[in-house]
């Protein structure tokens, strides 16, 4: 593990549990990555390269299977995790190390692709939308270099909270609402929840204060901390550091956003593709032991 950040916090700041607000919005914009799936990315564009520890959120949504169904053939990874969560339709997962799995709707894969992994994540037609996203998360150069790991959760495994103020939330990662998600291990800390409210529904989550923080409106909109602005569907708005999060739902259709937390890194990032290492150099030696089969194949 890497040594925690500790804030030093006075009795006053202590008792004023700092609301988090918004620093930046980012709407996302239509792109096409893998084999020429169409999709929304947020992070990991022009306007928020990165909010360390998150590299990059793409969102799926699309009820046309010509917008996805060339989906994500074999590719490598190295130097941090990708995490996979759906929505809707399913996707099949095969690896070089014989791992094969099916993502559902509800359910999500945390990878951890440490020193490498060549995989390929294929969407399956079953009913026509695929709706679903993929987020990359950076590793402490301590454990770019670990052994690959998994944690496929099944649907019902993520703890589905009701909310005193009405609606419902996933707790996926970390510790919310008094349940602790089924992902556990990560060593950036993680929160990952995903919070449905009704109109008009209030909720404060809360937040880690020296975590990195951002939240994604999926359907609806939201107003966050004291902020006016109502944050339409598919957009990211990055947080300043806070010990909670309030959020109201301000739409007539109800709201559904994830909100993600974790422990900032504060190394170099130098990125390439499907690596991300510390330095060029590092870069280079993933190329070659990719090229050299080394990765797996
Ligand atoms: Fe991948």
């Amino acid at each position: 593990m890497f040594e925690a950040a500790t804030d030093k916090m006075t009795l006053d700041e202590l008792r004023a549990n700092r609301q988090r607000g918004i620093v930046q919005v980012v709407p996302a914009f239509p792109t096409q990555d893998g084999a020429g799936v169409r999709l929304l990315r947020s992070l990991g564009s022009r306007s928020l390269p990165e909010l360390d520890p998150f590299l990059m959120l793409d969102e799926i949504r699309s009820d046309d299977p010509r917008d996805w169904i060339a989906g994500f053939p074999a590719h490598p990874h190295r130097g941090f995790e990708t995490v996979t969560y759906m929505l809707e339709g399913a996707m099949e997962h095969a690896d070089s190390e014989g791992n094969h799995g099916l993502l559902e709707p509800g359910s999500v894969q945390w990878m951890t692709a440490g020193r490498g992994i060549v995989h390929s994540e294929m969407p399956l037609r079953r009913g026509g939308r695929l709706w679903g996203f993929q987020l990359w998360i950076n590793l402490p150069r301590a454990q770019k270099m670990m052994a690959p790991r998994y944690q496929d959760i099944a649907p019902d495994r993520i703890p589905e909270v009701a909310l005193p103020g009405g609606g419902t939330a996933r707790v996926v990662a970390g510790q919310a609402f008094g349940h602790q998600g089924p992902v556990q291990g990560i060593v950036t800390n993680p929160l990952f929840v995903d919070v449905t409210l009704p109109p008009g529904a209030e909720v404060a989550v809360p937040t880690v204060r020296s975590h990195s923080a951002f939240a994604y409106v999926i359907t609806g909109h939201a107003r966050f901390g004291a902020d006016a602005m109502r944050v339409p569907r598919s957009t990211l708005v990055s947080l300043d550091k806070g010990d909670h999060l309030h959020v109201t739902s301000t739409g007539e259709e109800e709201l559904r956003f994830l909100l993600l937390a974790a422990q900032p890194i504060r190394e170099p990032v130098v990125r390439y593709g499907p690596f991300v290492m510390n330095t060029a150099e590092e870069i280079e030696e993933a190329v070659r032991d990719f090229r050299a089969g080394r990765l797996g194949s």
